[in-house]
């Protein structure tokens, strides 16, 4: 067998905690490497005792931590805990993969005030308190890697709130990679097209739109969006930096 690339590594994963999804896809693909994985969730605690399960079995460390990615600590929550679990002054990877997403079916008339600040929270602010509580812990190769969305380019006016975000995830991980570049870390977008997880839009409008600009006419699969995380989280990946690389069967923009 071939040597795993990613041996003794550690990675965080956020919204890794339903197998079905593409957090906890990636997670099992970095652990398929040798990576030990702290795995977080926020409401899914059964499920993600099920993911760890999975990854203990692939003889790596696992560990699944509690935390809502809305709140002001949530970088340092992850941080503490993933040191403290893994005995370690070391954090090799980092997948931002949480979001959520509020449908605003009728356009801009029916986006509220209020549907703002929890998407930009968990959507934009998390990953940023991650990467920044993180960052004295990543060290030369390490590896940052942001789950955007299709949306923020294509756009779709019944999700302007999450577009937006993802957005504003793209521009904040293109800013940051000026200053971690010269540290030898890398920090890219991936981001998926329409993918057969919990959030699925088949079915929908949104769905159809997408469908109708792709190449390859499917919805994609979790790990196959994890076979691109795990590509750019691998040494091999250490030239590619604030990119945005689309897992989205090869939709075009018009
Ligand atoms: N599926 C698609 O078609 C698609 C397309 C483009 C982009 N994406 C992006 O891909 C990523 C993963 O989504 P997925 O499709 O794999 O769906 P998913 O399985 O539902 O994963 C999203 C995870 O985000 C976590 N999350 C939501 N709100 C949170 C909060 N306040 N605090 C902490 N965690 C929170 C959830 O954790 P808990 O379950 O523990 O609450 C959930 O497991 C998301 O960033 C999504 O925007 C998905």
């Amino acid at each position: 067998m071939a040597q795993q690339y990613l041996k003794g590594k550690v990675a965080i994963v956020t919204g890794a905690g339903k197998l079905n999804g593409i957090g906890a896809q990636s997670a099992i693909a970095l652990a398929e490497q040798g990576a030990n994985l702290a795995i977080h969730y926020n409401s899914s605690a059964a499920p993600a005792e099920e993911v760890v399960t999975k990854l203990r079995s692939l003889g790596v460390q696992a560990v699944a931590i509690q935390a809502d990615a809305s709140s002001i600590d949530f970088g340092k929550v992850l941080v503490d805990a993933t040191l403290k679990a893994f005995n370690t002054q070391t954090i090799d990877i980092i997948v931002n993969n949480a979001g959520t997403a509020v449908l605003n079916a009728e356009g801009i008339k029916s986006v509220g005030a209020e549907d703002w600040d929890p998407v930009f929270h968990v959507n934009v602010r998390a990953p940023f308190l991650l990467i920044q509580a993180a960052l004295p812990y990543l060290k030369e190769g390490g590896r940052i890697i942001n789950v955007s969305s299709i949306i923020a380019r294509l756009g779709s006016l019944m999700l302007p709130v999450y577009g937006a975000s993802k957005g504003a995830l793209n521009a904040l991980t293109i800013a940051m990679s000026e200053e971690l570049g010269p540290k030898g870390i890398t920090i890219n977008v991936v981001a998926p097209g329409p993918i057969k997880t919990d959030l699925s839009m088949e079915g929908s409008p949104i769905a159809v739109r997408l469908r109708n600009n792709q190449h390859i006419k499917r919805e994609g699969t979790a790990r196959e969006v994890a076979e691109t995380i795990l590509f750019i989280a691998s040494p091999g990946a250490s030239y590619i930096t604030g990119q945005l690389i689309g897992v989205d069967g090869g939709i075009g923009f018009p």
